[in-house]
Formats: C-alpha cells, sequence, structure tokens
C-alpha cells in the first residue's frame, strides 16, 4: 500500500469495546491509524432516535467527525427478533432498560421470547463512514440465526451467547473473534469496505484536502475582517 499509517486517522464512534476490538482487528491491514472515542477525553454524544440503523449510524459518524475534525466510522447495528416484529432493533443495546447491561438484555429477551417456537432472528450492522464536512459512504449487511432457550458461550459482547448461527452449529459467543467475523454481520459489512479500500482511501484524502482548503480559506476571511 502506498499510504503511511501516519498519514490517515480513522475514529471508531464508539465507546462499545467488543465492537471497537472487533472492527480494528478487520482493520489491521488497512494502511490507517485507527482509534476509537475511549482514545479521547470526553466528547458529547449525539442522541441516538433514528428511527432505522442507517440514520443512526450517520448521526454518530457525522457528529463524530465535525467534533474531532476527523474521519469517524460508526456502526449501527442491533439484533430483530421475527416473533417480536423486528424488535429489539434500534434499541438492542437499551432493550431493558437505558442502562441495560448485556446480561439484562439477554434476560429481557428469554423472557419475551419464553414459549416461542419462531426463533428466528438476524443481526444487521451498517457502517457508515463520514468527513468533517458530512458527505458518508454506507456499508450494510446482515447475518441470520435463532434464539436459544439458554445462553451458550463466552467470547464476545452483547447478544452473542443466545445468538445461534446454525451454518457452524454455534453460538457467536463460541466462535473465536476471527470466526465471528467471517459470517456475522459487522464483519461482513467490513469486508464490503475492505473491499473498496483504495476508493475509500482516495475519497477520505480528497474530502481532507477540500476540508483544509476551506479552514485556510475562513482564515483568510477572519484575517481580513479583524484587520
Ligand atoms: P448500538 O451501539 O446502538 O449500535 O448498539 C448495538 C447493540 O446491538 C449492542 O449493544 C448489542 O446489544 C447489539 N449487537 C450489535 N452487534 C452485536 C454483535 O455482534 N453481537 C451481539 N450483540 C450485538
Amino acid at each position: 500500500m502506498s499510504v503511511n499509517a501516519a498519514d490517515q486517522i480513522l475514529v471508531i464512534a464508539t465507546r462499545n469495546r467488543g465492537k471497537s476490538a472487533e472492527i480494528k482487528e478487520m482493520l489491521a491491514d488497512f494502511p490507517i491509524l485507527v482509534k476509537d472515542l475511549n482514545d479521547f477525553g470526553p466528547i458529547p454524544q449525539p442522541v441516538e432516535d433514528g428511527r432505522t440503523f442507517e440514520e443512526n449510524a450517520y448521526k454518530k459518524a457525522a457528529f463524530t467527525a465535525k467534533v474531532l475534525g476527523l474521519p469517524a466510522l460508526a456502526d449501527d447495528s442491533g439484533l430483530s427478533v421475527d416473533a417480536l416484529a423486528g424488535a429489539p432493533g434500534v434499541y438492542s443495546a437499551r432493550y431493558a432498560g437505558p442502562q441495560a447491561s448485556d446480561l439484562q438484555n439477554n434476560q429481557k429477551l428469554l423472557e419475551a421470547l419464553s414459549g416461542e417456537a419462531n426463533r428466528k432472528a438476524r443481526f444487521c450492522c451498517v457502517l457508515s463512514l463520514a468527513v468533517p464536512a458530512g458527505p458518508a459512504l454506507t456499508y450494510e449487511a446482515f447475518c441470520e440465526g435463532v434464539i436459544l432457550d439458554s445462553p451458550r458461550g463466552a467470547n464476545g459482547f452483547g447478544y452473542d451467547p443466545l445468538f445461534l448461527y446454525p451454518p457452524m452449529g454455534k453460538t457467536f459467543a463460541e466462535m473465536s473473534m476471527e470466526q465471528k467475523l467471517s459470517v456475522s454481520h459487522r464483519g461482513l459489512a467490513l469486508l464490503d469496505l475492505k473491499s473498496e479500500l483504495e476508493k475509500v482511501l482516495q475519497w477520505l484524502r480528497h474530502r481532507q484536502a477540500e476540508e483544509n482548503e476551506r479552514r485556510g480559506a475562513n482564515d483568510i476571511c477572519m484575517g481580513g475582517k479583524n484587520s
């Protein structure tokens, strides 16, 4: 790759260490320096009030890019269960309440599905890659599975112990990170992004140059006003 890692910083717009670890793993051979919000001090967070994963992903990416002045990649993802009319969906992180733990969310899911025969569910991931001026690229992927009656496995995060991926006969929490990323919603969306790697980097560089020009022009204007 012709790009020096120090040339390009990409901020993952999350404090969720599970998500961040998976994205960093997938982008490890990406010629950029990948950070997440834990690398920065306390910064404001946008309200995730979108009705779709795409709206929320764009909101998080655009907001973070603007606040930090750096390109940002946001993942909005969640679990949609057929028998629950798509719930918890965009509310997956706070299914059992605003500060709910993964354990509480999993317990609530098991209660909601108690006695239910239809256990079909899918994970969805929308990635939004935004620059400070606003425009964004979007990638989306799904993974189909079934919800078990009780948790299995200790890896991963969120609903991983309850989500069985039938082709492998394992829950996501029974897979290594590498195995999970080879089939998961997030892994597949990141694969799409990576397949456009060269174009994405060109786009980021082009947008960064525009941004620098715009800032330069603003500085000149401000200088004129003040003098
Ligand atoms: P977000 O930060 O609003 O995108 O929250 C996504 C939530 O969906 C997470 O907190 C998890 O509860 C759930 N989720 C998303 N992706 C996964 C995954 O790969 N495994 C398990 N749970 C996930």
